[in-house]
């Protein structure tokens, strides 16, 4: 994999950013993708666009795509976290295009688990 430069991350973050503006709206499920340093040389750009083109291709409308920073387990990495309405946000691992493709048919499409995939599932947050 060739060196991100500096002028890379920027394009990385306005085509996310772009693209991000597109999903807005009112969500039934809500996909945050950790886009760390670790998660971007892992190959969480891969994972974000494979979850829009997903979106795109099956014209879904109620999901929200986001990013955040690292999810603090570099060797994990990439990793996404899945919120659907109403439920325990479940974190995935060690994804790649096919096991993003595995969770968005049977996670977001579906409300299954993708078992092989699931680091953890609920908050760390305290209310
Ligand atoms: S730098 Fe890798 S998880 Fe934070």
């Amino acid at each position: 994999m060739a060196k991100l430069k500096i002028e890379d991350l920027d394009k990385i973050a306005e085509d996310v950013k772009r693209k991000m503006n597109i999903r807005e709206g009112a969500g039934r499920v809500k996909i945050t993708v950790h886009m760390g340093t670790c998660g971007i040389a892992a190959g969480a750009r891969n994972v974000m666009n494979t979850f829009l083109n997903l979106i795109a291709q099956n014209d879904v409308k109620d999901v929200i795509v986001t990013t955040s920073g690292c999810a603090g387990l570099c060797s994990r990495e990439p990793m996404a976290t899945l919120e659907l309405l109403g439920q325990a946000p479940v974190k995935y691992a060690d994804l790649n295009e096919e096991r993003a493709k595995k969770i968005f048919e049977e996670h977001v499409m579906k409300g299954k688990f993708v078992e092989e995939c699931v680091l953890s599932v609920g908050s760390e947050r305290i209310q």
